[in-house]
């Protein structure tokens, strides 16, 4: 049996598939909803995100609203939520919390949401983390901290890889904040002041080494401290409040990149400072340096006094090299991601499974078919080589993943039902490293690339989101 999610019902407004932002559910009477469905955590609502295809057989069980957008009404089935993306929220916040303990207080953490919170939702993390005292987010790009304001989020924001000619003006009157890597944009950004006559505040993010962004600034040269300090000598109508670097590899300890780095940072704000400039924010470490450098905290020898964050934020840190591992760092992976058994088939000994065959039965097999493929991010190098859980019992995946639907192997699994789930990603041995390992890439890559047709939903939100 296969599970269809395509429209039905009466609908006002768009089709349901096409939602990508949070959706709101309220029903006419109690839906009886499988435990795979939605997270029931409300009295009487149910949230979730992502493209909402929830129906049922022919019941109206509810009416969705689009968060914003206009009222529709839905027909739920447990049975359709194919694959789903779970988000602990308390995971989250007790991450946020540890980074806090790690930096001794002594930093401002700066909580990197950018990439969907690095695929775990955007508006319910950033909404979550700032209900557990977060003051400042970053994002990747205009379009993602617009989704945080429109979204009611009043923290401040800022746009990690700067803004384009032409969105200046609409993340000055939304009160985003750009970091700057060039002094065209330090030029760009004091002109929108001038004209919104506003003193508009920002960070400048200065390249030390990486080489990707950030404004080049070599303060052992006159003529590139006379360019920069000129360039900030004529922006009045900004406030570089924050001063920033980004290290390459905070996580590496077989070379002395980061020191590098670290040393010309240093010598780079120390000609800010003998300017007459005193940013407010001085920061770099990401969650590497944080975990492995103790950067923001009371050892930190530049004295950083902000942070930022990503990863570790959703539980987990870059292994480091030329180093033994770190002992365990206390942070929780906050996504698990399941999918359903859609069918279960008994193969003949020699049957050739999925795309080119690739897999040949080496005797009778039971075989699952799981409803998640490289189209919701799963990867395509997963195939025969990764697994998933089911009842905490592994099953390797057979042959190809293809774009909808994944093979496993349930032989070992009597007890396997359709319309069980399984684990895709979760904790340990099924976390994202683990599933990057396999793949040749990272976790970062793993998190960020399931895509936007997985519904999210939330576990442990607390009152008010
Ligand atoms: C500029 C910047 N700062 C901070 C971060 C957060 O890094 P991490 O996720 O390793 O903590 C990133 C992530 O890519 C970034 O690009």
């Amino acid at each position: 049996m296969f599970m269809r999610t395509e429209a039905r019902g009466a609908h006002r407004g768009p089709e349901p598939s096409r939602f990508h932002s949070e959706v709101e559910l309220y029903w006419r009477r109690p839906p009886s909803i499988g435990p795979g469905a939605v997270d029931n955590s409300g009295a009487n609502r149910i949230l979730t995100s992502g493209p909402c295809c929830i129906r049922t057989q022919n019941t109206v069980l509810g009416t969705a609203r689009t968060d914003p957008g206009p009222a529709v009404d839905l027909v739920v089935d447990s049975n359709v939520m194919r694959c789903r993306v779970i988000v602990d929220l308390d995971a989250l916040r007790s991450n946020y919390a540890r980074l806090g303990g790690l930096t001794g207080g002594k930093a401002v953490i700066l909580c990197v949401v950018k990439a969907n919170a690095y695929g775990h939702g955007a508006l319910t993390v950033s909404r979550s983390l700032v209900t557990a005292g977060a003051r400042h987010l970053a994002v990747a790009t205009l379009d993602e901290a617009v989704e945080l304001r429109d979204g009611g989020v009043g923290a401040s924001v800022t746009v990690l890889c700067g803004l384009e000619s032409g969105e200046d003006r609409e993340a000055a009157l939304r009160g985003i904040e750009p970091a700057i890597g060039s002094i065209g944009q330090l030029a760009r950004w004091n002109e929108t002041g001038r004209t919104l006559a506003r003193r508009l505040s920002c960070h400048l993010l200065f390249n030390t080494g990486m080489n990707r962004l950030g404004i080049d600034f070599n303060p052992g040269r006159k003529a590139s401290r006379a360019k920069l300090l000129d360039a900030l000598s004529a922006s009045d109508w900004v406030d570089p409040r924050g001063v920033a670097t980004h290290y390459a590899s905070a996580e590496d300890f077989r070379n002395r990149q980061t020191d590098r780095q670290d040393r010309l940072f240093g010598r780079q704000l120390a000609v800010l400072r003998d300017a007459g400039f005193a940013p407010r924010h001085v920061h770099a470490g990401n969650s590497a340096a944080i975990v492995y450098r103790g950067a923001g905290g009371p050892r930190d020898r530049n004295g950083h006094n902000m942070v930022r964050p990503g990863l570790a934020l959703y539980g987990y840190v870059k292994g480091p090299s030329g180093r033994k591992r770190v002992a365990n760092h206390r942070f929780r992976p906050a996504l698990e991601w399941r999918a359903r058994v859609a069918g279960i088939r008994d193969v003949p000994a020699g049957a050739r499974l999925g795309y080119g065959g690739t897999y040949v039965a080496p005797g009778p097999m039971r075989v699952g078919i799981v409803s998640v493929g490289y189209a919701d991010g799963f990867d395509w190098r997963l195939s025969n080589r990764g697994w998933v859980a089911l009842r905490g019992k592994r099953c390797d995946i057979l042959g190809e993943v293809s774009m909808d639907l994944t093979l496993v192997d349930l032989s070992r699994s009597a007890e396997a039902r359709v319309g069980d789930e399984v684990v895709l990603l979760g904790s340990k041995p099924y976390g994202a490293p683990e599933m990057a390992d396999l793949t040749g890439g990272m976790a970062y890559e793993v998190l960020c690339g399931i895509s936007g047709r997985v519904p999210r939903q939330y576990r442990n939100r607390s009152s008010g989101l």
